[in-house]
């Protein structure tokens, strides 16, 4: 039983991962500031603890690093929309930029063994090269992608120092339940499901010709456990489907799978935003036993299952 903390626990993805966690046997202790995250996301289960901390307040993570001494520690809390990093910057840099060196500065200092993080597909930006490898340059489009950047530089320069293992993981865009629909800078499937389930018409900023690599929340927990094993320095991995999809295939599955006629309007295309987006997940895949297993179709069916069981409760 290995003592974890989880930054972020309480939202979508790191909600998911704590569950994989408590039953693979391990005791989780969870950092939220319940920003975006919420406390009923999480199981009440004995090994499962949430503390509500904002990873800017130092002195407040240092004492709870001091009194827990992880060995292992999963970084996964951010303000998680590039939309967001564009109106708030101040805000979004201070959490995604000083908080994640609080927490990468503190693991070292309480020695952990090793940090994950969850980096992110937008540090590849405008690069027009695809699929995105590991190995490309970042040059990335928004605050966000910049903060992420810098994460990973932070990780980089800490792990030689320290010897410390620090993996960084870059999601593309992670979608399945949980993923909180009701704010602007909410993930685009959510938003999408929530309001065809509701009789309300869909907004595509741009041509609708712009794609992503939508990876299943569950491969994605399964990445962060395959990691575990890797070896020592600084890593680097992209964790995706290495399938492609534009938002107007992922509007046309949506609207099959409910049997309805699509009800779509077009704005401009948002600032910030990257064009075309799939991952090369060769690296992952040979050095982890990860492989992608949910395929876009069966995953947004899925979902839209489990969203319509949890509306009938
Ligand atoms: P989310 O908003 O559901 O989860 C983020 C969690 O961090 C929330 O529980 C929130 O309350 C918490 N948090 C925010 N600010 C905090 C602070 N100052 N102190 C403590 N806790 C704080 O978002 P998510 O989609 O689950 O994203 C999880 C991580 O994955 C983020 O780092 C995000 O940048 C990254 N990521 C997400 C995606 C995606 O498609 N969802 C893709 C790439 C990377
Ligand atoms: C998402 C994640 C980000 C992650 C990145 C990795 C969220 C909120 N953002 O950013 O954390 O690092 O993937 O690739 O989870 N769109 C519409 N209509 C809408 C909403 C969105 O057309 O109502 C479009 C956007 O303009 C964009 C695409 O859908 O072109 C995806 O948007 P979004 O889900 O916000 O994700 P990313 O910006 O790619």
């Amino acid at each position: 039983m290995k003592n974890i903390i989880v930054t972020g626990g309480a939202g979508f993805i790191g909600s998911h991962l704590v569950k994989a966690l408590l039953l693979d046997g391990h005791r989780v202790v969870v950092v939220d500031d319940l920003s975006t995250g919420k406390s009923s996301n999480l199981p009440s289960h004995p090994n499962c603890h949430l503390f509500e901390v904002d990873i800017v307040d130092e002195l407040a993570l240092a004492h709870l690093f001091e009194s827990e001494r992880p060995s292992l520690v999963y970084h996964e809390a951010a303000i998680a929309s590039v939309q967001k990093s564009i109106h708030d910057p101040v805000r979004t840099s201070a959490v995604n930029d000083q908080g994640a060196k609080h927490v990468f500065e503190l693991a070292v200092h309480v020695g952990s063994e090793q940090i994950v993080f969850a980096s992110s597909a937008a540090v590849y930006g405008e690069d027009p090269r695809l699929p995105k490898r590991e190995t490309f340059e970042p040059t990335p489009l928004s605050p966000y992608g910049f903060q992420k950047w810098q994460n990973e530089k932070d990780a980089a320069r800490l792990a030689k120092k320290s010897g410390v293992r620090f993996t960084a993981l870059r999601y593309f865009n992670v979608y399945g339940p949980q993923q909180d629909p009701q704010s602007e800078y909410s993930g685009v499937i959510s938003i999408f499901v929530d309001r065809i389930l509701n009789d309300l018409p869909l907004t595509i900023f741009g041509d609708g010709g712009q794609t992503r690599d939508f990876v299943n929340v569950a491969d994605v927990v399964q990445a962060n456990r395959s990691v575990q094993r890797v070896g020592g320095g600084f890593n680097v991995f992209n964790v995706g489907t290495a399938q492609e999809t534009s938002l107007l295939e992922l509007v046309h599955h949506l609207y099959m799978i409910e049997n309805q006629a699509p009800n779509v309007v077009f704005q401009p295309r948002r600032e910030g935003d990257i064009h075309r987006s799939v991952a090369d997940i060769g690296q992952l895949m040979s050095k982890t036993d990860y492989s992608s297993n949910v395929h876009i179709l069966q995953g947004l069916q899925a979902l839209v299952s489990a969203i319509k069981l949890k509306n009938n409760e």
